[in-house]
Order: structure tokens, then C-alpha cells, then sequence
């Protein structure tokens, strides 16, 4: 089934291989980051797509994880020591991610990817004026398509409850991006979840302009977002996170609510993760 926002993004087929941890340090409160070297997945995975880790031969958890890739490095990167790796920078929350916390060098993991559509660019020949929001965890979903867009302006909002949930700013710093933080209890930058933040940069964004917006959050942020930007100067996508059981498209257990009469319900691990904001059912 194509995917509702009809894109042209490239798609191989997902490899199930084994990759070796090379690190997995704790940046900060319950924030880590995890890197594996996968040559094959670190070859292909694109922006917004992801993979399912197994996280323990044993069966707790039974369920792999779905996880983004933050950083990626091809074979053929300049960054020689990192080359065949790939970086997911993730949250404790649970069952899992507690066990991915004691995970060392050298540990042989089990991983399913590229899956699912990834971030669609916009059309070339492009001088577009780009937007990421993230919301918690989510901003380093949207951190990879910064990183290939980088030639591109970009305008960066990033939000999170309190500062230690704040990630990825020296990472933007480093590319042509403004950055805008937010916090919920004040603690850095802008009191208010990162939607507010977004409607009070409004201004900066002109109605004779067109944005292409990218964002990855909880859902009750996306949905808050999804009623701020119906104007059609926004082309809009958005990065969801769903329960999965398989993450490739046969269990169904990851549906979504679309508004297409034809395909009422779609997969975010199969026709998403990314879909057009356009195409989300968010009632
Ligand atoms: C496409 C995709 C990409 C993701 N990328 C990242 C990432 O880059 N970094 C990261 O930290 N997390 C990411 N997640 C979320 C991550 O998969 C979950 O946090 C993880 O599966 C939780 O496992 P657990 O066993 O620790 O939690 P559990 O013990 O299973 O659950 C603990 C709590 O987390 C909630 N939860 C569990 N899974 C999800 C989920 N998929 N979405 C929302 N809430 C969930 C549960 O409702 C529960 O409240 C992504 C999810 C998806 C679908
Ligand atoms: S997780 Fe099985 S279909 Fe999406």
C-alpha cells in the first residue's frame, strides 16, 4: 500500500542482522545513547526511518523496540573511526530501555531496518525554508533530516518538560539553524509546551512563503500542532509513535485514523512512521 502522503522517498528492503555495540553512555538524566555497529543499516537507513531492536535473548521483553536513528555514518563517511555505525538516543522508560541501559561493548544485538517511510524533502531545486519541532525524545527523530538538509535555513524549535529533557541543541548549534527552546516548568528558554513557543514565533513566518515542517513528539503535541498549521503556506509531516508488535506491516497492531475513504486505517510502522499532518485522522 502506498503511503497516504504519496512519496518518493528511497525504500529498501529492511535487513534482519546483527550489529556489535560500540557505546552506551548516559548524556544526561534518563537520556542515552546507544551506538551499534551495522554496516548494512548505517549504509541505507534514511531520515525518519527506524528499526526493531532486540534488546535481550532472554524473552523479557518478548517485543522488539522501535527506535529512531539519530546519527548514521555510510561506509564511506570521512569519520573513519565511526564508519558502519549507527547512534539511537533514547529515553528510559520502561521494561526495555532499563535492560538497554546495561547493555556493553562489544554485546552482539539483534536489529530489523531500515523500516518504514522516512522525512519526504522538499522538491528540488530548493531554497525552502525548513521547520523542525520536537517535543521531548522526539526532536532527535527529526535531527538526521536537519543534518542532510544543512545547505537549507533551518528553524528549530525544540521543547520539553523540564531543561534535562532539553536534547540535541549543540547538535543544531552546529548546523544553519535558529533554535528556539522551550520548557514546560520554565527551567530553560520559553515557559510553555513547544507549540506555544511555535505560535509565538509566528511572525518570523510570512503567508507569501511556503514552510515545509517536520515534526516528532507525543501525539496530544502533534495534535495541538495539527490545529495550529492548516494554512496551506505549511506542508506539513509528522513523525508518530505507536505500541508495535511487529514493526513491519503484518500484526496491524499500530493503526492509525486516516482521512482517506479508502484506506480509513494505515500502519505507522508500514505507511508511516512519517505522514502528511494533511492525512491524520486527529479527532
Ligand atoms: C517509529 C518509532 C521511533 C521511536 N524512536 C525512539 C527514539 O529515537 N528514542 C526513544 O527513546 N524512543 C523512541 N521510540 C519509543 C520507544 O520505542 C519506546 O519508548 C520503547 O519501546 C519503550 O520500551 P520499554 O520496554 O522501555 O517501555 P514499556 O515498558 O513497554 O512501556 C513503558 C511506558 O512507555 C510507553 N511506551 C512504550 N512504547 C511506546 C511507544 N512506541 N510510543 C509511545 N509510548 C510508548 C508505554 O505506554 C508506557 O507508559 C520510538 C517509537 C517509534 C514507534
Ligand atoms: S507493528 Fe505490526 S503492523 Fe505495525
Amino acid at each position: 500500500m502506498p503511503s497516504s502522503s504519496g512519496r518518493t522517498s528511497k525504500r529498501f528492503m529492511p535487513f534482519q542482522i546483527d550489529g556489535t555495540v560500540v557505546q552506551n553512555r548516559q548524556i544526561k538524566s534518563v537520556y542515552f545513547i546507544l551506538g551499534i555497529h551495522c554496516p548494512p543499516i548505517a549504509n541505507l537507513i534514511q531520515p525518519g526511518q527506524f528499526i526493531m531492536l532486540k534488546i535481550s535473548e532472554d524473552h523479557s521483553p518478548l517485543l522488539r523496540r522501535p527506535f529512531s536513528v539519530y546519527k548514521t555514518y555510510p561506509e564511506n563517511h570521512p569519520a573513519k573511526e565511526k564508519r558502519g555505525c549507527l547512534f539511537i538516543c533514547y529515553k528510559e522508560v520502561g521494561k526495555g530501555t532499563h535492560k538497554m541501559t546495561t547493555l556493553q561493548k562489544g554485546k552482539i544485538l539483534n536489529l530489523i531496518g531500515p523500516l518504514g517511510n522516512g522525512f519526504t524533502p522538499p522538491p528540488l531545486p530548493s531554497s525552502a525554508n525548513i521547520i523542525l519541532i520536537g517535543g521531548g525524545v522526539g526532536i532527535v527523530s527529526v535531527y538526521p533530516f536537519a543534518e542532510a538538509f544543512n545547505h537549507l535555513k533551518l528553524f528549530v524549535f525544540i521543547g520539553g518538560k523540564t531543561k534535562k529533557d532539553i536534547l540535541c541543541v549543540e547538535d543544531f548549534k552546529k548546523l544553519n539553524s535558529k533554535i528556539f527552546v522551550s520548557t514546560e516548568n520554565g527551567s530553560l528558554g520559553f515557559r510553555g509546551t513547544v507549540v506555544d513557543l511555535f505560535l509565538s514565533q509566528r511572525k518570523i513566518f510570512t503567508e507569501d512563503k511556503k514552510y515545509y515542517l517536520y515534526a516528532c513528539g507525543p501525539m496530544p503535541m502533534l495534535k495541538a500542532l495539527a490545529g495550529k498549521i492548516k494554512s496551506r503556506n505549511f506542508i506539513a509531516q509528522a513523525s508518530l509513535e505507536a505500541r508495535m508488535g511487529c514493526g513491519f506491516g503484518a500484526c496491524w497492531g499500530c493503526v492509525i485514523k486516516t482521512n482517506h475513504s479508502q484506506t480509513p486505517y494505515q500502519r505507522v510502522c508500514k505507511e508511516g512512521p512519517v505522514f502528511s499532518f494533511k492525512d491524520i485522522c486527529w479527532d
